[in-house]
């Protein structure tokens, strides 16, 4: 992205992020920068810059008293038969990454021939614990998407600012097919499947996405959102106010017979609807109208999107005014992700019975942008955790954390503004351990099921989960919200199983920091990527996997407040998470030229070495920090630079 209009788009981002029903967003040229409102320190008062390195610390919720203190010692006993209200099989990419198509070229990279490796990195760490992950590029900006053959100076993503005739001053986004070939690349190189959206602004239908998305993604390609939000259209000005869902399922069968006339689209069971915003209407509102039935063989996923909370008066003085400090320790406690779900509780049932997956395409801490000090906490990854576990539990298929710009609170992680790329990398954002955490308490075995324990007498506080597969626990998940640094509130869990065999050993890893304020004192066993503009996308530190010896009838895991801790119960249990095995070693090139171009080692792609973790993938090479991560590579197209081998080694459990 040009710095020219570097500004003039983080207004446009904005304007496109969901906001809540009965909000209008109309022209927000001239509104204040979101970095400059909002801040609740006062180290962060007079803070200016872009919100994603906003420095507002929020002060740790209360240790809670009286009723609701929990008891520090509880049992847990595991279920080995007759398992009640157990979830459907899950897979290790449940949690996902959602990114703005806007920024697609910031994040992803910039062309087929020049990848982000602190991408591939962080990609590949979540592809090695949880076999794969899932990406979407979309959002609001795909509804106005235009495939364009080529842009001026090579760009793969340009915006028609000529052209913007809609309230939201939204111009229309151009893209050439070459950003799905570096999808394709990224694929290549990395599990990474792809999630991507038809053009719903109008119903002159634009099919070449699906077209050229099938063409070159081909596997890789798991489905294509038809609409984004359609039940904020209306609202937004898109369509007509007397727009419902009657309508919006014509305009899918209009999409589909458009569809089935297109020779170039070779699989027509590809949508994915009808991603609501859960605003104006509830998905019931959408099911009533024979939607499923209708549409049947041309829906691969039913979707919604979904954001507990917004900040939208904030950034644009309407809706409700929110401080993040007050809303703070609604986010801290087990009711926060049950809220999340209830309101799909019905359709994920109704899914099961109509033969189909339930995803949740974009969520995030809070729509317009998050909040500062709340949305980059180690609170909102304990809370990101959580949902997502109970989405799972709650028969979800699939969650996609959005990725925004600079110019918001929440994302899992951002690289450096474009002027600063030379001499700064990515900040890795907290909710990003979250998927690491996540893809591990799932694993890749594509038969893992969840499981609510109710723990400690349901206290809010401190929920845990059990895992299973093919009948058995393999892995517990242990929360506790808390924050209280003397170590009186960290409490211990025996784990016991009812009526099966306790192993003499179970290994852990922990997620922790020192507070649920914490932004970057974040590791996950050990390991972190480190503090702003810190990272390129690998963990640093020695992984630490702790072994904790049971007794003859359970096994007693500590759990720190605040923290997390992941208990494996077998070894193959911890060693199928991807913390050992064979790996499969890729060979591709990169190729240097400029000086802001660092020499790719091999060790720059995140690797898996049959040691995960253990130093290898954490070190940084010397001299990286002041010469940038964004390493080109590129794929011999005959291009005229040096071309250096590398062995990118990726992990045993990429397909
Ligand atoms: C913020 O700026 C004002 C005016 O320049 C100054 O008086 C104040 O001390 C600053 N606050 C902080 C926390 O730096
Ligand atoms: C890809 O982007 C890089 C960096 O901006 C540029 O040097 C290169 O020419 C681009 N490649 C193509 C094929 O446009
Ligand atoms: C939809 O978007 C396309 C491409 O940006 C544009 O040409 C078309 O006029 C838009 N339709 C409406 C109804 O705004
Ligand atoms: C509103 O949109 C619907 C469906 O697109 C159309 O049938 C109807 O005529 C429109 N109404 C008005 C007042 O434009
Ligand atoms: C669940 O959804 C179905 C399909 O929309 C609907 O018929 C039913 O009334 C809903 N049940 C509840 C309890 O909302
Ligand atoms: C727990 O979270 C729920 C849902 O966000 C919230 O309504 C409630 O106030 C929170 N409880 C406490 C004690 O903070
Ligand atoms: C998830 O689906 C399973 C299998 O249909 C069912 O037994 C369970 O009750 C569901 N869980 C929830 C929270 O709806
Ligand atoms: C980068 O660009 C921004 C916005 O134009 C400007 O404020 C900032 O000073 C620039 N930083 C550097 C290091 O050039
Ligand atoms: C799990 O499912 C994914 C996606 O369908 C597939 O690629 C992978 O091979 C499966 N893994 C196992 C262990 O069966
Ligand atoms: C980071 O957090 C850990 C607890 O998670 C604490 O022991 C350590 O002192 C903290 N380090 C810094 C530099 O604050």
């Amino acid at each position: 992205m040009i710095e020219s209009t570097f500004f003039a788009t983080l207004f446009l981002l904005f304007s496109l992020l969901p906001v809540n029903a009965q909000i209008t967003v109309y022209g927000v040229t001239g509104q204040e920068p979101i970095g400059q409102t909002a801040t609740n320190t006062a180290a962060a008062a007079n803070y200016t810059g872009s919100a994603a390195y906003n420095p507002t610390v929020l002060i740790a919720p209360d240790i809670p008293t009286g009723d609701q203190y929990p008891s520090l010692q509880f049992e847990l006993q595991l279920p080995t038969t007759g398992i009640d209200g157990i979830s459907i099989t899950q897979q290790g990419s449940f949690l996902g990454f959602s990114v703005e198509m806007s920024v697609a070229n910031q994040v992803l990279g910039k062309n087929s021939t020049y990848l982000q490796v602190p991408f591939l990195n962080l990609m590949a760490n979540v592809v090695q614990r949880g076999g794969a992950v899932n990406v979407r590029v979309g959002g609001n900006t795909q509804d106005l998407a235009v495939l364009v053959d080529s842009l001026p100076d090579g760009k793969i993503i340009a915006k028609d600012t000529s052209a913007s005739t809609n309230p939201t001053d939204t111009p229309p986004l151009q893209f050439t097919n070459d950003l799905i070939v570096m999808m394709r690349r990224i694929s290549d190189m990395t599990n990474v499947r792809w999630y991507l959206g038809i053009p719903f602004n109008d119903t002159n239908w634009r099919l070449a996405i699906a077209e050229q998305g099938q063409q070159i993604l081909g596997d890789y390609l798991l489905g294509l959102q038809a609409s984004n939000e359609p039940d904020l259209y209306a609202d937004h000005g898109h369509r007509n106010t007397s727009y419902g869902p009657s309508d919006y399922l014509s305009e899918m069968q209009s999409l589909v017979s458009a569809m089935s006339s297109d020779s170039n689209i070779q699989n027509q069971d590809v949508l994915i609807a009808p991603n609501i915003a859960t605003g104006d209407w509830t998905p019931e509102n959408v099911w009533d109208t024979g939607f499923v039935d209708v549409l049947d063989t041309s829906l691969a996923y039913l979707a919604v999107e979904h954001y507990p909370t917004d900040n939208c008066f904030a950034q644009f003085g309407i809706g409700t005014p929110r401080d993040a400090q007050t809303i703070f320790p609604t986010f801290l406690n087990h009711t926060s992700g049950q809220s999340f779900v209830q309101p799909y509780l019905n359709s994920t049932a109704y899914a099961q019975t109509k033969g189909k997956k339930f995803l949740m395409m974009e969520t995030n801490t809070a729509s317009c942008g998050g909040f500062a000090g709340l949305s980059d906490s180690f609170g909102a990854a304990l809370w990101t955790l959580d949902t997502a576990m109970q989405m799972a539990y709650s028969n979800f298929s699939g969650a996609l954390l959005h990725v925004g710009g600079q110019n918001v609170y929440y994302n899992p992680f951002t690289p450096p503004p474009t002027n600063q790329s030379t001499f700064h990398q990515w900040t890795i954002g907290p909710v990003f351990y979250s998927t690491l955490a996540m893809a591990e308490t799932i694993g890749p075995s594509n038969q893992s099921q969840v499981l609510d324990l109710g723990a400690n007498n349901n206290n809010i506080y401190t929920p845990a989960y059990a895992v299973y597969e093919n009948g058995t626990p393999v892995r517990v998940a242990l929360f506790n919200y808390i924050t209280d640094p003397s170590g009186g509130s960290d409490y211990t869990a025996s784990i016991a199983f009812n009526g099966g065999q306790i192993a003499s050993q179970v290994k852990v890893k922990y997620l922790l920091a020192p507070s649920v304020s914490e932004k970057h004192n974040i590791t996950w066993a050990g390991q972190t990527f480190g503090a702003q503009f810190a990272s390129d996308g690998r963990l640093t530190g020695t992984e630490d996997i702790q072994t904790v010896s049971c007794s003859s009838d359970s096994c007693s895991i500590t759990v720190p407040a605040p923290g997390f801790a992941l208990v494996f119960l077998t070894d193959d249990a911890l060693s199928e998470s991807g913390a050992t095995g064979a790996t499969t070693t890729f060979p591709t090139t990169a190729y240097t030229k400029s000086i802001n171009t660092v020499t790719v080692d091999a060790s720059v792609l995140a690797t898996s070495n049959g040691n995960r973790g253990n130093g290898m993938m954490g070190s940084t090479s010397k001299g990286s920090v002041n010469s940038g991560k964004r390493a080109r590579v590129g794929y011999g197209h005959g291009v005229d630079v040096a071309i250096i081998a590398l062995a990118c080694v990726v992990g045993a459990l990429m397909m």
